[in-house]
């Protein structure tokens, strides 16, 4: 599995000639390495509605005509626009062309913002994304809570995201516990330094990680992971 990030909470992910990207916030991220119009995919997977996560969602969509995978509320928003999309509800799953998508639990708000009318998004996710023989967790915008240790019980995750932003989601330090619960192959920070509110040292994250035996890698905008 190849992971490509593009800032904040952005993965391009590839695997078996198949890509995917998951939470495409480009054009308006001051840290994004490239624009949606250099994303080729087959389909977008999104965590919650909020603007940083699914800023590029429909132009990306539009051009490659890929499906959008989304909690209900958010697909149903997509597919009013006359988008394909996939609703999916938290704890469930599904096998698409590409892999198999199973929804988390997430701590968090899911509003959608529409030219400033907030509407109700349903419920946020996290994603636990396989393709080929391996799996991706991306624990989208969320709190610390005690179920992530069944997340990393239950499934066999040789890589995770998590947020390390404070202020919107968790912190670093809640971060380093879910980690521990998650016990993926490699912990990836995201969600930080792409705002002033969420300036965070992902090195030192890191640091943490490696102190309780976990292997944690910082990933720029740009950067790549084989896994
Ligand atoms: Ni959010
Ligand atoms: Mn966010």
């Amino acid at each position: 599995m190849k992971l490509t990030f593009h800032g904040h909470a952005c993965f391009e992910v590839e695997a078996s000639g198949h890509r995917v990207v998951i939470d495409p916030f480009l054009s308006q991220n001051p840290v994004a390495d490239i624009g949606p119009e250099s994303v080729q995919v087959e389909a977008i997977l999104l965590t919650h509605g909020h603007g940083d996560h699914i800023a590029d969602a429909e132009v990306i969509a539009r051009k490659n005509n890929a499906v959008i995978v989304a909690p209900n509320e958010v697909a149903l928003y997509f597919g009013s626009k006359g988008l394909t999309v996939h609703p999916m509800g938290n704890g469930g799953k599904w096998t698409f062309p590409f892999g198999t998508v199973k929804l988390t639990l997430a701590f968090h708000g899911a509003g959608l913002d529409a030219d400033g009318q907030i509407l109700h998004g349903g419920n946020p996710a996290g994603i636990l994304l396989t393709m080929g023989d391996q799996t991706f967790y991306h624990a989208g915008d969320t709190a610390l809570f005690g179920d992530m240790r069944l997340i990393g019980d239950l499934n066999h995750i040789d890589a995770a995201a998590l947020p390390i932003g404070d202020n919107f989601t968790m912190g670093p330090e809640d971060a380093v516990l879910a980690a521990q619960w998650i016990h993926a192959g490699v912990t990836i920070p995201i969600h930080y330094n792409t705002f002033d509110l969420i300036r965070q040292d992902g090195g030192k994250f890191v640091e943490s990680l490696a102190a309780h035996g976990l292997k944690g890698h910082v990933m720029e905008p740009g950067s790549v992971l084989e896994i």
